[in-house]
C-alpha cells in the first residue's frame, strides 16, 4: 500500500475544475500559469494534487516515456492508453491531448473521429493540434463538433523532418510574420490557446501581445502568457542532454539510481529484509 498523497504544496488559480475559457481570463488578468506533460496516473494525481492548472498528455510520450527519436511514432491507440491512465488521476486540472502524427493528416473526417476518441475514451477535456496551415481548417472543424483545441506553433515536433531538424524558429522578419498570421487564422478558426515552441523570446513575447489567445510557452521567452515544460525535464528524470529551455526542479533521475544501488548493497549484506519487513 502506498502512503497516502500529500496535500497541494501550491495554490491552485482556481479551486475547481479549469476550464478552457479560465486560461483566457488569467491572460486578461496577468496571471501566468503553468502546464505540464503527464503521461501516468502515479504523476498525474501528484501534479493535479500539486495544483498544476493544465496537464498534457503530450505526443512527447514517444520520446521520453518510449524511447523514439521522434513524435511521429506514436499511435492514436497510444496516447488513448496513457491519456485514461491521465485521466484516471487528474480530478481538477484541465486535460489536453495532442492528436498524433497520422490522424491528423489523415483528413477532416478522420481527424475528428480521432480527436474524438481522445474525449470520450481517453477523458481528455481538449485536443492539441500542431501547426497552421491545414490545421485551420481541422481547427474549425473541431471547435464546431465541440471539442476544444488548443493550437501549437514554431519549433512543432511532428514537422521535425520538414522544418530540418529541432531548429529555433520564427528567426527573421519572413518567419516571423508568418507565424504571426497563423496565430491569427487560429484564433479566428477558435482555437482557446496556443502553445508557442522553440522560438526568439522576443517573437514569443511580440506573439503574446498581439493576440487576444493565451499563450504557452516552452523555449519561447519569458513574454508569454504560461509556460509548458516537459514533466521528465521538470523533475530531472530525462537521461542525457536536455534543450537549453528545460530546469530541472527536481533530481527525480539521481534519486531512481541511488536507490537502486542502495537496494543491491542492502541486499548483497544481508540487510534487506530485515525484521520490520519481514511477516513474524
Ligand atoms: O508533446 C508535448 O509534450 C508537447 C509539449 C512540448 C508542448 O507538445
Amino acid at each position: 500500500m502506498s502512503p497516502p498523497l500529500a496535500p497541494p504544496a501550491a495554490p491552485s488559480p482556481t479551486p475547481r475544475a479549469v476550464h478552457p475559457a479560465d486560461l483566457a481570463a488569467w491572460k486578461r488578468a496577468g496571471r501566468r500559469f503553468t502546464m505540464v506533460t503527464a503521461y501516468d496516473h502515479p504523476t498525474a494525481q501528484l501534479l493535479d494534487r500539486a495544483g498544476v492548472p493544465v496537464l498534457l498528455v503530450g505526443d512527447s510520450l514517444g520520446m521520453v516515456v518510449l524511447g523514439h527519436d521522434t513524435t511521429l511514432p506514436v499511435t492514436l491507440r497510444a496516447m488513448l492508453h496513457h491519456a485514461a491512465a491521465v485521466a484516471r488521476g487528474a480530478s481538477r486540472a484541465l486535460l489536453v491531448g495532442d492528436l498524433p502524427f497520422l490522424p491528423a493528416r489523415a483528413g477532416l473526417e478522420r481527424a475528428a473521429r480521432a480527436a474524438g476518441r481522445l474525449l470520450s475514451q481517453g477523458g481528455m477535456h481538449a485536443v492539441k493540434l500542431e501547426g497552421g496551415g491545414p490545421t485551420v481548417a481541422l481547427t474549425a472543424h473541431l471547435v464546431a463538433r465541440g471539442i476544444p483545441v488548443m493550437a501549437h506553433l514554431g519549433l512543432t515536433p511532428q514537422s521535425v523532418h520538414g522544418l530540418g531538424g529541432w531548429r529555433v524558429q520564427g528567426r527573421g522578419p519572413a518567419a516571423r510574420a508568418a507565424l504571426g498570421s497563423a496565430l491569427r487564422e487560429l484564433e479566428d478558426a477558435g482555437a482557446f490557446a496556443v502553445v508557442l515552441e522553440g522560438m526568439p523570446a522576443e517573437v514569443g513575447a511580440d506573439l503574446t501581445r498581439a493576440t487576444g489567445l493565451p499563450t504557452i510557452g516552452i523555449g519561447a521567452g519569458p513574454g508569454c502568457d504560461g509556460q509548458v515544460l516537459v514533466l521528465h525535464d521538470l523533475i530531472g528524470l530525462t537521461v542525457g542532454p536536455t534543450p537549453r529551455f528545460a530546469r530541472a526542479y527536481a533530481e527525480v533521475g539521481a534519486a531512481i539510481t541511488r536507490a537502486a544501488l542502495t537496494f543491491q548493497e542492502d541486499v548483497a549484506a544481508g540487510r534487506f529484509p530485515d525484521a520490520e519487513h519481514s511477516y513474524p
